[in-house]
């Protein structure tokens, strides 16, 4: 594992959005400029390059794709899957030289965690970010836990991160005991972190996306919405006061998904109307009066499963990323699935990733050109790996 400017660079960096230009010159959008010639998006032979590129690779190089990329992308992919899955997958293949990375910047640092040195990971457009994760940085996070240790009660917190965070969060979840979790066992990551203190005296920080933190608290543990508080990074004190703190079970960040959390309950109540019996269902990154309102709510796996194992006839309106509900709709033509808010609105950093990304940094690898390398220091990677192991001793839950 090489060294590059990581995650610990970006210290101090004033505007959350500027941390997507990890690693590249801020004066500049990270990734729209890539070296070499980015093919043209009207080129008539891109799929055949994809192709061609692809088989020139052969098993020197695997592609993962998360179930948010285009169609086109995916089409490429050796292996869809939630990030879950690809975490999985990205550990399990050290055959593979180079792992080609389609998602987002903080999945493809995880892949970098758990492949060997000798791999490198390639993320096909610098500029997929993720705003979610963007929200918590490290130097907010060490101050949050200042905050922590002053009201008394940072021996009994147990750090628990979502995968979506940088790996400089996860190295601190991993120095300080605790472990990353994704949508698909959140669940078990809480009932791990409160299970390893004496009993009831576990707390939890739950980074940064508040909602999973909460829908999961109090859906799948039964903690009530009064054992959870928010703290807010932009306020002195998180915004809390030392008792507040001290009467928490769940402390959740001040973090969400701007895909997720623009879905409301009156999207629930309108698709409910328009269309009789229909299945709401959505992702544990939407609100908490969303996911009440919802008939089901689960993973991206989870998701995908439901629409697999549901009724021919039967109708749904998903509340997830879109280029996930559109391959669904187009997978079942049996049943009648809808995109839960009638405006529509994909998600922007991992739409960055379009065919001609991917054919450049295939066809940049074919020429022996390693672009767009991810590389997650020595110190970082290994409290990160600590916490990723954790998770992935975990039981799958939703
Ligand atoms: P999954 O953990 O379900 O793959 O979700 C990742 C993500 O970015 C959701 O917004
Ligand atoms: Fe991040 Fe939300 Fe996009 Fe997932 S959907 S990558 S959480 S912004």
């Amino acid at each position: 594992m090489t060294t590059s400017a990581g995650p610990a660079g970006t210290e101090g960096l004033p505007a959350a959005l500027l941390l997507l230009g990890r690693d590249s010159d801020l004066s500049s959008e990270r990734g729209v400029e890539c070296p070499g010639e980015l093919p043209s998006p009207s080129d008539p032979d891109l799929v055949e390059r994809a192709r061609a590129a692809r088989a020139a690779l052969g098993e020197r190089a695997f592609v993962l794709g998360h179930h948010y990329q285009r169609d086109e992308v995916i089409a490429f992919a050796d292996v869809a899957g939630d990030s879950f899955k690809l975490a999985q997958e990205a550990a399990a293949r050290p055959e593979a030289e180079y792992v080609v990375f389609c998602g987002v910047h903080f999945m493809a640092e995880s892949a970098d965690v758990l492949t060997a040195d000798t791999q490198q990971v390639v993320i096909p457009d610098l500029a997929a970010g993720c705003s979610m994760a963007d929200m918590a940085t490290l130097e907010q996070v060490e101050d949050a836990w200042e905050v922590l240790v002053e009201a008394g009660v940072a021996e009994d917190v147990v750090p628990v991160s979502y995968m979506n965070s940088s790996a400089a969060i996860k190295a601190f979840t991993g120095r300080h005991g605790g472990t990353i979790c994704t949508s698909s066992n959140a669940r078990s990551a809480l009932d791990w972190a409160f299970g390893s203190r004496p009993a009831g005296s576990a707390k939890v920080l739950f980074l940064p996306d508040q909602h999973l933190g909460r829908n999961t608290a109090v859906l799948e543990l039964g903690l009530s919405l009064d054992d959870c508080v928010v703290f807010d990074p932009h306020r002195p004190g998180g915004g809390l006061t030392g008792r507040q703190l001290r009467d928490a079970r769940m402390i959740l960040w001040r973090g969400h998904c701007s895909v997720h959390g623009r879905f409301t309950a009156a999207n629930v109540a309108d698709v409910r109307s328009r269309i009789p019996d229909v299945n709401v269902l959505v992702h544990p990154e939407c609100r908490h009066e969303v996911v009440t309102a919802a008939d089901l709510v689960g993973s991206t796996e989870f998701i995908i499963s439901a629409l697999d194992a549901a009724a021919p006839g039967s109708a749904w309106a998903i509340g997830t990323e879109l280029n996930l509900v559109r391959r669904l709709a187009t997978r079942h033509p049996d049943k009648r699935i809808v995109y839960l808010d009638r405006t529509v609105c994909f998600c922007s950093t991992m739409n960055r990733i379009d065919l001609p990304h991917l054919v450049w940094s295939l066809e940049q690898l074919v020429a022996g050109r390693v672009v767009n390398r991810i590389t997650v220091r020595p110190d970082v990677a290994g409290w990160a790996r600590a916490a990723l192991d954790r998770m992935l001793a975990l039981p799958k839950t939703r």
